[in-house]
């Protein structure tokens, strides 16, 4: 039985950051990260990933016409809880009120949300559960250091939410591909609390923030991307002309023009909401996909290539009939 995307929904916090204010900041400029990246204003939130991702949340539920109490899964890709523990999934139960869900948070930068995705798809096709809340929820912002101008620029905060529910019909969450390279962790890091305790020595040097080759990542997405998307097309019997939209991460205009480019699709089927809020890592694909929901772009029948890249390294593709 196929697996059918139900309900979406998004959150974004009040608070705007615009490259003007960053330029009070630091030594950068709106043209500058206009011209390099595409962003002119993100959102930061003073309220932490759960309050984020409780809202995208109740939006997808609504959306769905569904009650809280029905959910068997609730699925979190995040690498910002608020706490190592409890995790994020267990505090948007409590909120939601979802007592009969099993919750876990799953690990994974900016492909989190297809990660938990297409987790969330194996577990239903499987018949142990009927239907899943996946969210991607990310406080980047704090663990940014303010004064780095390479990289400062460029995240915001946010949370996207997708209900998934096996069901009758015949189409729905389709093929996929995920990918990871750990031996190339290092070029986008941020390091957890340093083991501090009597029988070694403190690791004070450590500082807690965000670092990242940006050359290497943006090597990385452009040559990546379009590859694992040409091999999930073809995977699929698939080609580029059957699909609607192309739902990129939304890290850099310049990577997903490349993307464009390199798939011989015109831009305009590729999707982009990052001038308004940057880079929001695991939240980026399902705040984009709740958008283009909300403002009736997609139909049924419509075929979406959803595709993410991020920290891990990691990377992934998934194709949805609408
Ligand atoms: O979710 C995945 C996360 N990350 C990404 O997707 C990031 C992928 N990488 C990128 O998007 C790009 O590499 C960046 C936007 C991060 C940087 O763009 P770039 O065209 O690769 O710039 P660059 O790092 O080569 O830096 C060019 C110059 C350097 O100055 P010099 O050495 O040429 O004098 C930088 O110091 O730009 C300077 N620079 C800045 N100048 C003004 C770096 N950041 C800034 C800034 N404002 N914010």
């Amino acid at each position: 039985m196929p697996v059918r995307m139900i309900g979406t929904g998004s959150y974004v916090p009040d608070k705007l950051v615009t490259n003007e204010d960053l330029e009070k900041l630091v030594d950068t400029s709106d043209a500058w990260i206009t011209e390099r990246t595409g962003i002119h204003t993100r959102r930061v939130t003073g309220e932490g990933t759960a309050f984020m991702a409780v809202r995208a949340a109740r939006r997808a539920l609504e959306a769905a016409g569904m009650e809280a109490e029905e959910l068997d899964m609730i699925l979190v890709g995040t690498s910002t809880g608020d706490f190592l523990f409890p995790n994020t999934a267990c505090q948007v139960q409590a909120a939601l009120g979802a007592d009969r869900a099993v919750c876990f948070d799953l690990s994974a930068a900016c492909s989190g949300f297809l990660f938990t995705l297409n987790t969330a798809k194996v577990y239903l096709e499987s018949g142990a559960y009927q239907t899943a809340l996946v969210i991607g929820a990310d406080t980047l912002s704090k663990t940014i250091d303010w004064e780095d101008r390479s990289t400062c620029v460029l995240f915001g905060d946010g949370a996207g939410a997708a209900v998934v529910r096996r069901e009758q019909g015949s189409f729905g969450v389709g093929g996929f591909l995920m990918g990871s390279d750990g031996g190339r962790g290092g070029c986008l890091a941020c390091p957890s609390a340093p083991v501090k305790n009597p029988w070694f020595v403190p690791r004070e040097e450590l500082r807690e923030v965000l670092s990242m080759n940006g050359q290497e990542v943006f090597r990385f997405a452009v040559k990546t991307v379009p590859e694992v998307m040409e091999a999930l097309l073809r995977q699929e019997g698939l080609e580029a002309g059957n699909i609607k939209y192309f739902i990129l991460h939304q890290a850099n205009e310049r990577i997903i023009a490349s993307v464009a480019r390199r798939m011989k699709q015109p831009i305009e089927k590729f999707p982009m909401d990052l001038g308004q809020y940057g880079n929001t890592s695991g939240a980026s694909i399902p705040i984009l996909l709740d958008e283009l929901n909300r403002e009736g772009k997609l139909s049924e029948g419509d075929r979406l290539l959803l595709a993410g890249f991020g920290a891990g390294l990691t990377w992934g593709a998934t194709i949805i009939t609408w």
